[in-house]
């Protein structure tokens, strides 16, 4: 088996490629450096080179802020991106994983959204990637659409490294408490996505860490985690204005997850704290 890895540099390609190594599985990554997945030529081309036997999509343009001001590029990259890697997947017949988000969700309630649950975006950044789904879904039918929320690996920035380094000078920080979801650490979320590649079980799966939390109740226990004295004062969206919207309710069920017989990952608190000690070395 061959395996493509896109989004390489960022935090949840990295972890992809190290499980790939780990498991002696043939795999080759790339990033915006070795071709750009808006160019379809360029696209085309590095695939059918390598001729990959499933490709795990990991490229995105996550700026979520500076997607409300940026679509084009958002939508290229979140749409047009997938799109051309899902036609060259078409004709190559290999698999797909396309990694997605809890931002398809309208983010209203608070249960728990299933897979099939309807799509409502509220922000550039979530229509984009709804339309990455859409787009490969139209084109092929062997993929995995795996949506993932509040993400955090070794290799890029994210929300525990903000509350770290603004704990160094701030003995209190205000957090939202009234969006609740759930935190999804890559090195627990990458052997899953290579355990999917080997099967068969094409689908849409919602793949997080286990339990819910706040983002303040996540800041609290990082800081309780990691030894800090920084105190959390917990305020509201209203209270923290950002140029996307973001959605209260991000519970994603793993219902399919379970019905595909693929274990679930560990709860957010443990990822947590094997998190610090994987970047404490
Ligand atoms: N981060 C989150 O909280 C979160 C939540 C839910 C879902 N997701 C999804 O999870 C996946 C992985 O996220 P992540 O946090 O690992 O992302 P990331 O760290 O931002 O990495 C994304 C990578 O894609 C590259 N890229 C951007 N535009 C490209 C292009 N045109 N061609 C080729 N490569 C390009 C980026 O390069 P540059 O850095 O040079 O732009 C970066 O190396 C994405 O699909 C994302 O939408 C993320």
């Amino acid at each position: 088996m061959k395996v493509l890895v896109t989004g390489v540099k960022g935090q949840l390609g990295y972890d992809v490629m190290k499980v790939l190594h780990e498991r002696k599985i043939d795999c080759l990554g790339a990033d915006i450096e070795e071709f750009d997945i808006t160019d379809y030529a360029a696209t085309e081309k590095f695939i059918k080179q390598y001729g990959p036997d499933a490709v795990v999509h990991c490229s995105a343009y996550t700026a979520v802020d500076k997607a409300e001001d940026n679509s084009d590029i958002c939508y290229a990259v979140n749409a047009e991106g997938p799109r051309n890697i899902a036609k060259v997947c078409r004709d190559i017949g290999a698999k797909m994983v396309y990694i997605s988000t809890d931002y398809v969700f309208p983010g209203i309630g608070d249960t728990a959204y299933e897979v099939d649950a309807p799509k409502q975006p509220l922000s550039v950044y979530g229509k984009s990637k709804l339309a990455g789904e859409e787009a490969v879904q139209i084109l092929i039918s062997n993929y995995f659409i795996v949506r993932i929320s509040w993400v955090f690996g070794k290799n890029g920035n994210n929300f525990i490294r903000t509350m770290l380094r603004l704990s160094e000078d701030h003995p209190e920080v205000s957090v939202v408490s009234d969006q609740i979801g759930s935190p999804t650490y890559t090195a627990d979320l990458a052997p899953l996505l290579c355990d999917m590649i080997e099967t068969e079980k094409y689908g849409v799966y919602h793949a997080t860490n286990e339990g819910y939390c706040s983002w303040a109740d996540f800041a609290e226990t990082i800081f309780r985690a990691a030894g800090c004295s920084t105190k959390v004062k917990h305020i509201t969206t209203a209270e923290y204005p950002t140029r996307a919207v973001r959605p209260e309710n991000s519970r994603l069920s793993k219902k399919s997850l379970d019905e595909g017989g693929f274990r679930r990952l560990p709860i957010w608190q443990d990822a947590l704290n094997r998190y610090l000690k994987e970047i404490e070395r």
